[in-house]
C-alpha cells in the first residue's frame, strides 16, 4: 500500500495525472479534454472540455445505478419537533419538480438565485435544483441582517430569491420575509420573483405579482431534466468576509468541485456509500455546501440535516442523541459547539443515555482546535478525533489526518499534514521558505487543486489582488503558522482582520466601518479578543469627536444596536471602549495587531513606525480598567 508520503508527492509532482485518475471516480456526460489548463492572468482550470452536471452525480446516477431507496437525507428538527426520511428516488423527484418551477420562472444556465433558508430539506432541494438547471445559487446565511443581504443581491443580480418564511433559533422564531422585504428595498438591483417557502411557525404575507408559493410552485406539474455544463461553468457563488465591508463572492465551479468532493470523502473521511455522514454545520457557510449536500450525496452516502443547537435544543445531549439515533460513521462540526457542550455537561453525563458505537471518526474545522477542547473530546468520545484546515476559498481540507490514506499520530494543536493536491508553505515576506518551526505566512504554490475557488464573482482583478498577487506563483491563505520538523502544520491565527466568531467567520473591518458611521466617533478600531466558548468575540474602541455628548453606555448600546442590524446578531458585538487616542503608526495607520496582543497579554514589540510610543500605555490602561483580556 502507497504511504500518504508518495501519495502527497505524486500529487505535487504530477498533478495532472494524479487528478486525472480521480477524474474517472465521477460520471461525466463528456470526459475533460485537458486536465490542468493556465490563463492569461495565472489562474488555473481543472477539467476543461469536460461536461457534466453536479446534480446529476447527486441524484440521477445513484438512482440509475439501483439506490432510489437508499435515505439520501435525514431531516432532524428538534426545533420543530419534526424528522424527515427522504430516499434518493424521493430527492431526485422534489428536485425535478422545483427545477422544472425555476425554469417556468425563465431561471435558466448561468442566472443567479440567491437563496435565504435555514437548514432544511427545501434548502438542498433548491441548491439541487439550481445545479440542475445549471443556475448558480447563492446561499446566505439566515443570521445576516437586511443590509447583507442587499449587498449580496446587489452583486450577484439574481433572477430569483428563494426564501423561507422564517428561521428558528432554538426557542425563537426569527421570521426571514421583513429581512428580504426590506433588503429588497435596500438593494439597487430587484429581482424579478420571489419563492417563498411557508412554515406554519410564521406564514408570510406575499407581495402579489412578485411572491409565488414554494410548495405551488414546485407542484406545477413541470419537471426539469438536467442541463449538461462545462467543468469549468458555476456552480455556485458564496459570499465570505474580506477584510472590507465588501464581501467577497467566491466562486466555485462544476467539475473540480465535484472531483475534489468525491476525492475528499474517500482520502480524508474514510466513508462508504450507504454511511452515514453528518456535517453540524448551516447550508449558508461553505461546510454546509460541501459536507451537507454535495460530498456526501456524490458519493452516495446518507446525509443528516440538523435543525437546531448543540445546546438548549432540548439540552446537551442533542449531538450524541442525533449521532445515535441516525447511526452517524462520521461527524463534522466546530469546535465552538463543542465547548458549549462542554461548558454546560462537563462530566458528558448526557451521552450515557446514548449508543454512539456507530462513530467512528470526528472531524473538527472551522476554528483552531485548542487543545483544552481536544483533550475532553479524545476522552470523552473513544474515536479518533481529527482536527482540520480549511477555508470557503478552498471548499475542502487543506490539511488534514487522513484516514482513508494513512492516520497520522494526533499532535494536539495542529491540523496535521497537507492533503494531496496542496504544496504548503511557510515564507516570510520575501518569499523566503522558513525552516521547521518557524511562523510566517502560510501560502499553497499554485496550482491550487480542483475544488478551490476560480475567481471571485465580478471581480476578477480583486480575485488576484487578494490572493495570488502578493507572492507571485503563491496563493496566500490568509493565516499564519508553521510546519514542524515532521511535517505537521499549526495554524496560529490571521494575517488580516477576519475573525472567527463560534465558527463563523467575520470582518472586523465591515464592523468598523459600521462603528465608524456613528456621528459622535471620530475614529474606531474593531479587535478580536479570544473567548472561551466562541473563539474571538469583537471589541470597539472608539474616539469621540471634540464636543461630542454621549456616555460610553448609551454609545455602546446603540453600536451594538447598529451591529445587528447592519451585519447580524451572530457578530456578537457586544462591548465598545471609549479611548482618548488609538495607537497609530506615523502614516496614520491603526496599531490593530499591537492592540490584539495587549488584549491577549501576548508579547509584542512596539513598532518602530509608531507615532507616540504613550498611546499604548493608554490603550494598555484603558483596557485593563475595562477588564479586557483573552479569557483563554
Ligand atoms: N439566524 C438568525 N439569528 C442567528 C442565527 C441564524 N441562523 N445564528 C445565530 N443567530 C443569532 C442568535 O439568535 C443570537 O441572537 P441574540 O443575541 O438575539 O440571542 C446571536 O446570533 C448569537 O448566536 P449564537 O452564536 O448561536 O449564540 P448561542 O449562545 O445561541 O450559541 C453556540 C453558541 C456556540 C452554541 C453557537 O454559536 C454554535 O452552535 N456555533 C457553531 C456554529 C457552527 O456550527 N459553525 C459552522 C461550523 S463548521
Ligand atoms: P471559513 O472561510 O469561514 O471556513 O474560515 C476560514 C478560516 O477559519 C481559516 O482561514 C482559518 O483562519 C480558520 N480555520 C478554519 N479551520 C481551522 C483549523 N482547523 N485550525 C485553525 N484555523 C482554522
Amino acid at each position: 500500500m502507497k504511504t500518504y508520503k508518495d501519495i502527497h508527492a505524486h500529487s505535487i509532482n504530477d498533478p495532472e495525472d494524479f487528478w486525472a485518475k480521480q477524474a474517472e471516480k465521477i460520471a461525466w456526460f463528456e470526459p475533460p479534454a485537458t486536465v490542468l489548463s493556465e490563463k492569461k492572468d495565472g489562474t488555473h482550470r481543472w477539467f476543461s472540455g469536460g461536461k457534466l452536471n453536479t446534480a446529476y452525480l447527486c441524484l440521477d446516477h445513484h438512482v440509475l445505478n439501483g439506490h432510489g431507496d437508499q435515505l439520501a437525507l435525514i431531516y432532524d428538527s428538534p426545533v420543530t419537533g419534526t424528522q424527515r426520511k427522504i430516499t434518493y428516488a424521493e430527492l431526485l423527484q422534489s428536485v425535478k419538480q422545483f427545477a422544472g418551477g425555476l425554469q417556468s420562472l425563465g431561471v435558466n444556465k448561468g442566472d443567479r438565485v440567491v437563496v435565504y433558508m435555514p437548514n432544511m430539506p427545501e434548502a438542498v432541494v433548491t441548491m439541487l435544483a439550481c445545479a440542475r438547471l445549471g443556475a448558480i445559487h447563492s446561499v446566505v446565511f439566515g443570521g445576516f441582517a437586511a443590509r447583507e443581504l442587499a449587498v449580496r443581491i446587489d452583486d450577484c443580480t439574481p433572477k430569483v430569491i428563494v426564501a423561507a418564511s422564517c428561521g428558528i433559533e432554538g426557542s425563537r422564531v426569527i421570521p426571514y420575509k421583513p429581512i428580504l422585504d426590506s433588503a429588497i428595498e435596500l438593494a439597487t438591483y430587484t429581482p424579478e420573483h420571489c419563492v417563498i417557502l411557508q412554515r406554519p411557525e410564521a406564514a408570510a404575507t406575499l407581495i402579489v405579482e412578485r411572491d409565488i408559493d414554494w410548495v405551488s410552485l414546485s407542484n406545477l406539474g413541470h419537471e426539469a431534466e438536467c442541463t449538461p455544463v462545462d467543468a469549468t461553468d458555476p456552480l455556485y457563488i458564496l459570499y465570505t468576509s474580506g477584510t472590507t465591508g465588501k464581501p467577497k463572492g467566491v466562486v466555485r465551479d462544476n467539475g473540480g468541485h465535484a472531483v475534489a468532493l468525491r476525492y475528499s470523502m474517500e482520502a480524508i473521511y474514510d466513508i462508504e456509500p450507504g454511511e452515514v455522514f453528518w456535517a453540524a454545520s448551516d447550508v449558508g457557510w461553505v461546510v454546509g455546501h460541501s459536507y451537507i449536500v454535495y460530498a456526501p450525496l456524490i458519493t452516495g452516502c446518507t446525509t443528516v440535516i440538523f435543525e437546531g443547537k448543540p445546546v438548549g435544543t432540548p439540552d446537551p445531549g442533542a449531538f450524541w442523541r442525533v449521532i445515535s439515533e441516525h447511526k452517524v460513521v462520521v461527524m463534522f462540526t466546530a469546535p465552538t459547539a463543542f465547548r458549549a457542550i462542554r461548558k454546560q455537561d462537563p462530566q458528558a453525563t448526557a451521552l450515557a443515555q446514548y449508543d454512539i458505537s456507530h462513530l467512528e471518526r470526528l472531524y473538527l474545522a472551522g476554528e483552531r482546535l485548542d487543545p483544552a477542547t481536544y483533550d475532553w473530546l479524545a476522552s470523552t468520545v473513544q474515536v479518533s478525533v481529527l482536527d482540520h484546515w480549511w477555508q470557503t476559498e478552498t471548499g475542502w481540507a487543506i490539511v488534514a489526518n487522513m484516514a482513508g490514506i494513512e492516520s497520522q499520530p494526533v499532535k494536539p494543536g495542529s491540523a496535521t499534514v497537507p492533503v494531496p493536491g496542496y504544496d504548503v508553505q511557510v515564507i516570510d515576506f520575501d518569499e523566503k521558505q522558513l525552516k521547521p518551526g518557524e511562523e510566517g505566512r502560510i501560502v499553497i504554490k499554485l496550482p491550487l487543486p480542483p475544488g478551490c475557488l476560480t475567481t471571485l464573482w465580478n471581480a476578477s482583478d480583486r480575485y488576484i489582488e487578494s490572493y495570488l498577487s502578493h507572492h507571485p506563483g503563491y496563493y496566500l491563505t490568509g493565516d499564519s503558522g508553521y510546519i514542524d520538523e515532521d511535517g505537521y502544520v499549526f495554524i496560529m491565527g490571521r494575517i488580516d482582520d477576519v475573525i472567527n466568531v463560534a465558527g463563523h467567520r467575520l470582518s472586523t473591518g465591515e464592523m468598523e466601518e459600521v462603528v465608524g458611521n456613528h456621528p459622535a466617533i471620530a475614529e474606531c478600531a474593531v479587535i478580536a479578543v479570544k473567548d472561551t466558548l466562541r473563539g474571538d468575540v469583537p471589541i470597539g474602541f472608539a474616539v469621540l469627536k471634540d464636543g461630542a455628548e454621549i456616555s460610553e453606555e448609551v454609545l455602546e448600546k446603540e453600536l451594538i444596536k447598529e451591529v445587528r442590524e447592519k451585519i447580524g446578531a451572530f457578530a456578537y458585538f457586544r462591548r465598545v471602549v471609549v479611548t482618548k487616542r488609538l495607537p497609530k503608526t506615523r502614516s496614520g495607520k491603526i496599531l490593530r495587531a499591537t492592540m490584539r496582543k495587549i488584549a491577549g497579554h501576548q508579547p509584542y514589540t512596539i513598532p518602530a513606525t509608531i507615532d507616540d510610543p504613550a498611546t499604548l500605555d493608554e490603550i494598555t490602561k484603558n483596557m485593563e480598567a475595562h477588564h479586557i483580556c483573552a479569557t483563554t
